[in-house]
């Protein structure tokens, strides 16, 4: 199977965990594309959305799909969204496609969230992906340094605006052996709005798509 084959296996075994007739939350990335896709296949029995990106939104109002605010949103009993690096543990490296922001506020207002990858995703120990940080813009070469500090070394992504007005700085060279802590730490940065590391608020189950088909891993 090609690597888009897979995307779209687990994108459809997604569907299983939609809960009907309530609001789904909805991420961003390649992945994602596909759910949204076969979301359309039940759009009777999805009462809305809420999106973490302009694209993701575009998408799903293209297939009929309402987007909510999430200010207008009581709950989400589920959010679906890929990873560009995932851990034995369920922590993540999110942001490859720069919405991680968005996506960290979604994950923690909903009460599950089911991350969506193929098998290429796997890791043993996050940070061979560069960790995506968002920062405001008037910080950046300050927020650099302290990075600098914590062994990585920050890339701005060049000609990259967020959703919300600010940078991206990737972070190279990382061996991410305490993502929880790491998150922690980072987030007392002034300047910095998000870091890429889902560890606090981590996956609770992964559905990877490998040679072997769709398999479900637990991590609640
Ligand atoms: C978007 O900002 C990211 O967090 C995506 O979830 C991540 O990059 C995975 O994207 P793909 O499904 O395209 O690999």
């Amino acid at each position: 199977m090609t690597q888009d084959e897979l995307k779209q296996a687990v994108a459809r075994a997604a569907l299983r965990h939609v809960v009907p007739d309530t609001v789904i939350g909805v991420g961003t990335g390649s992945t994602v594309n596909f759910f949204i896709d076969a979301l359309a296949t039940m759009r009777a029995r999805v009462r809305a959305a809420v999106s973490s990106s302009e694209r993701s939104s575009e998408r799903l109002r293209a297939h009929g799909i309402e987007v909510l605010d999430l200010n207008q949103v009581e709950r989400i009993p589920v959010y679906v969204d890929g990873a560009d690096e995932i851990d034995p543990g369920g922590a993540m490296i999110k942001g490859g496609g720069g919405a991680l922001t968005r996506e960290k506020i979604i994950a923690e207002a909903a009460e599950r969230f089911v991350c969506i990858v193929d098998s290429s995703k796997l890791v043993p120990v996050l940070g061979s992906f560069p960790l995506p940080v968002e920062v405001v813009p008037m910080a950046r070469e300050r927020v650099r340094a302290r990075l600098r500090e914590s062994g990585g070394d920050p890339v701005l992504r060049e000609g990259f605006v967020t959703d919300n007005g600010n940078q991206i700085l990737d972070v190279h060279g990382l061996r991410i052996e305490h993502p929880a802590e790491l998150e922690s730490r980072l987030n007392q940065i002034p300047g910095i709005v998000t870091v890429g590391l889902f560890a606090r608020r981590g996956a609770d189950i992964a559905l990877v798509g490998g040679a072997d088909g769709v398999t479900q891993r637990d991590f609640d």
